[in-house]
């Protein structure tokens, strides 16, 4: 079997779960006979040669740590040509035969046009806590970060309820409502408002009213980031414009990227990295590895990031049923 020279890269926003997958993929390399670079600072650092050798003891540690320990920016030097031929030049000045990309739907966007460039073979990892990637359940650093979200959600829940307020929480998700929706489920929000639907404030103001007869002493509305022009502060405004009512806002931010990772992304992103390395192996190029059930799967990049990852219209249905107001 031929020596493959792997190099691995992590890009876009961070994702907790990224240093397991990096592990992974250093490891199984290892253990399968091949070698492994680390690039710093993912096309940026392609792009400016920041590229050294990894061994087994470099990723010791870094399982249980959010972040990625080979940093990670997002590069406008890159969507230029310029960029893609310097970043390539690279890989061949350091006769890399693999590169494996851990990153969101831009990241994995720029892999595909690194293709145009550069011969060698090019495999994926979904890298983002937005979930937003097609052909994949869950994305790495999703888990941990609806897990951080909805431990801030309760704490919330206690203020909203001791004053009988309600409350807006504002969570990430970029044009993807997944966090925002397994958020409410999980932390029993009475509404959800998600960029895949048009927001209908007078039903809502109804529906928080009717739920205020009913007896109930807090409302939580969890707003996806791109649900509404503005966020959760323009939808607080329009829903005072509508009833009057207070509305107290938490913009939840950043703090749902860092982390420890939670144990199932552990065990996600441990496999995923693994299995990037087999992948290239056997061959493949310009594919996404990605989870359906508990199958590893790959799919073909164009895919992954051009075709729209749906909302379970069930799941949906299911957190406004479980509002209890009917
Ligand atoms: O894609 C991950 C994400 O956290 C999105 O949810 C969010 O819209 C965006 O990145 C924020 O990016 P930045 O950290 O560059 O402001």
């Amino acid at each position: 079997m031929a020596h493959l020279r792997f190099a691995v890269l992590t890009s876009g926003g961070d994702a907790p779960g990224m240093n397991a997958a990096l592990r992974g993929a250093v490891r199984e390399a290892h253990a399968l006979g091949h070698v492994v670079m680390g690039v710093q600072r993912g096309y940026y650092g392609l792009i400016q040669d920041e590229i050294h050798q990894l061994s087994n003891r470099d990723v010791s540690n870094i399982l249980q740590r959010g972040g990625t320990f080979l940093r990670t920016s997002r590069c406008p030097e890159f969507a230029t040509v310029e960029g893609r031929v310097k970043a390539a030049e690279t890989l061949r000045a350091h006769a890399v035969d693999a590169l494996i990309v851990v990153g969101g739907n831009g990241s994995l966007t720029g892999a595909m046009a690194l293709a145009e460039h550069w011969d060698g073979q090019l495999i994926g990892l979904p890298g983002t806590i937005d979930n937003d990637l097609y052909g994949t359940d869950e994305t790495i650093g999703y888990d941990t970060a609806v897990t951080t979200a909805l431990e801030a959600i309760d704490k919330i829940r206690d203020t909203a309820d001791s004053h009988e307020r309600y409350f807006l929480v504002e969570v990430m998700g970029r044009d993807a409502g997944f966090i925002a929706l397994q958020v409410a489920l999980g932390g029993g929000a009475e509404e959800v408002l998600v960029p895949e639907e048009t927001p209908d404030f007078p039903a809502m103001l109804a529906r928080l009213q009717k739920g205020k007869k009913a007896g109930k002493t807090s409302s939580i509305i969890v707003v996806a980031e791109g649900a509404y022009p503005g966020g959760a502060q323009a939808v607080a405004q329009e829903l005072h414009k509508l009833g009057g009512d207070e509305y107290r806002v938490s913009v939840l931010g950043h703090i749902q990227r860092g982390g420890t990772p939670t144990a199932r992304e552990r065990l996600l992103a441990t496999r995923l990295g693994a299995h990037a390395v087999r992948a290239a192996i056997a061959g493949e190029t310009g594919k996404m590895v990605g989870i359906i059930g508990s199958e590893m799967v790959l799919v073909p990049f164009a895919d992954a990031v051009g075709k729209k990852k749906p909302l379970d219209p069930d799941l949906l249905a299911l957190a406004r049923r479980l509002v209890g107001v009917s």
